[in-house]
């Protein structure tokens, strides 16, 4: 089995040492420093210090997710249903159908620069051809999905440094146990001037057991990354106060009761309290924004996007 993405030598790194990689015999890639060896699975390198810890696989529920996104809408009332329930998510919550698109956008007003774009915790990938409009792309997880073109670590990360313009985590920062030492690896490998910026839960129910540890203020972003040598350049509140409370409820609703199986019940609370939350937050945007400025102590929200940048000369 030959690598799927030759393109991407140049630019791996051994992640126990730092050397360069390269193709040492079938299906296995060898550093140059100190014969560090990782194997290929499907054609990806499995760039991990201690496989053992996660072994890479490929998640079934994912993929078959990723198919269903990809697939035929579903018809009638449910059609209806789901467009309604797009429509308000994207306000409501942070969902990166429109977080991605609009972070892309702002990156692309503020430079006209493009390259080598990392994606980690890249999992399917829905929104890759946003992102593919900041240069080309590199898939990286821990896990093995059908878009992963490298399974590595964020607290590792196995490129080569100053090797890439732009960084994203797309809900990832809640999920990493150690988030300052992957601020340190971004600063690493993106070049001078280079951009990482993302999607990050504040008020978000707990998820992804046990992978699930930390949750951001717009302080505690820009603190990790002024430690890392990096500056918050702007970050972005997802959701008010209304789409925040339903956050809890939608969570409890969907997890604890039994009644949400009930189809009449489920158009309910998606027509009532999704649709109110929906149109009180509107409500209220338009009436703070009108009236007075958002007090910068009050930055309770769903979460953030943002955007981090390397200074132009380290
Ligand atoms: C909530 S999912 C987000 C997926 C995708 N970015 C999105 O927004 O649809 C978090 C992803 O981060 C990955 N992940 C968790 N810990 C990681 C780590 N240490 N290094 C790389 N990926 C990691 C998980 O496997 C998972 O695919
Ligand atoms: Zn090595």
């Amino acid at each position: 089995m030959k690598l799927t993405r030759p393109d991407l030598l140049p630019l791996l790194r051994c992640p126990a040492c730092g050397t360069a990689l390269r193709e040492v015999e079938d299906s296995r890639l060898g550093c140059t420093g100190r014969d560090h060896h990782f194997p290929l699975a499907e054609g990806r390198p499995i760039l991990l210090v201690d496989a053992a810890l996660e072994p890479p696989k490929r998640n079934d529920v994912i993929s078959a997710q990723a198919h269903g996104r990809e697939g035929t809408e579903r018809k009638g009332l449910r059609r209806v249903l789901d467009r309604f329930r797009q429509a308000t998510t994207a306000d409501i919550f942070a969902d990166d159908r429109r977080q991605v698109p609009l972070l892309v956008d702002r990156i692309a007003a503020l430079t006209g620069e493009r390259g080598w774009v990392l994606d980690v915790g890249a999992c399917e990938q829905y929104y890759r051809s946003s992102l593919e409009r900041l240069g080309p792309l590199i898939a990286m997880d821990i896990s093995l999905y059908s878009a992963t073109d490298v399974v590595g670590d964020c607290h590792a990360l196995p490129f080569a440094d100053a090797s890439l313009f732009a960084v994203s985590a797309i809900e990832v920062l809640e999920h990493l146990r150690r988030p300052w030492r992957f601020m340190g690896e971004v600063a690493r490998v993106l070049q001078p001037g280079g951009l990482f910026f993302g999607v990050v839960p504040q008020y978000a129910p707990t998820h992804g057991f046990p992978h699930d540890f930390f949750r951001y203020t717009r302080g505690g972003l820009a603190a990790l990354a002024e430690d890392a040598g990096l500056e918050l350049h702007e970050a972005w509140p997802l959701g008010g106060r209304w789409g925040t409370l339903l956050h809890w409820y939608w969570a409890n609703w969907a997890r604890e009761s039994r009644l949400h199986r009930i189809p009449g019940l489920n158009l309910a609370h998606h027509l009532g309290f999704q649709g109110v939350a929906w149109l009180f937050d509107r409500l209220d945007a338009a009436a703070e924004h009108g009236a007075r400025p958002l007090p910068q102590e009050h930055n309770d929200h769903v979460g953030w996007s943002f955007i981090v940048r390397k200074p132009a000369r380290s």
